[in-house]
């Protein structure tokens, strides 16, 4: 286990208390899986390279300025703002921790809000 993964665990670890397991592996490559599948197509989900849609921030820049509570409770009430193309997606509690954990997983490559040329709107769930 690499030291900077050590650092994310523990960032995540403390970040929500409502976030009460340690992420493993096999919780991050899931999330990795789902995040290749379903986001992907507009989003850079890794730590490097551009979202195909230039106007999606890139996973590890979400990462940065979102924390996890703040991820994995808009993704259980799903992502409401403008998603056109997924407006009533929905995703199970154990996909929405898996895409959490894996987002938060890429902050060490992200950018802070002010870096951006475009600041991140405020997350807001569905009703
Ligand atoms: C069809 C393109 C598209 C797909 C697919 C997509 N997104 Fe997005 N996403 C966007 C765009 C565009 C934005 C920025 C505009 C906005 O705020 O809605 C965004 C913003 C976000 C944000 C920042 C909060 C917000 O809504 O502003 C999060 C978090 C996010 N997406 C998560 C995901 C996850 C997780 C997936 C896959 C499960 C996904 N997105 C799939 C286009 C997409």
């Amino acid at each position: 286990m690499s030291v900077s993964r050590i650092a994310i665990l523990i960032l995540l670890a403390t970040s929500s208390a409502a976030f009460a397991q340690e992420p493993d592996d096999s919780l991050l490559s899931k999330g990795q899986s789902l995040a290749e599948a379903n986001c992907a197509i507009c989003h850079a989900i890794y730590a490097t390279g551009n979202s195909p849609l230039v106007i999606a921030p890139t996973f590890r820049d979400i990462a940065v300025n979102y924390d996890f509570a703040d991820l994995e409770d808009a993704f259980n009430e799903g992502v409401a703002t403008e998603h056109p193309a997924m407006p009533d997606w929905q995703m199970t509690p154990e996909q929405a921790e898996a895409i959490a954990a894996y987002i938060m997983s890429l902050a060490h490559a992200g950018k802070q809000k002010t870096d951006l040329e475009t600041p991140l709107q405020p997350l807001a769930g569905s009703p």
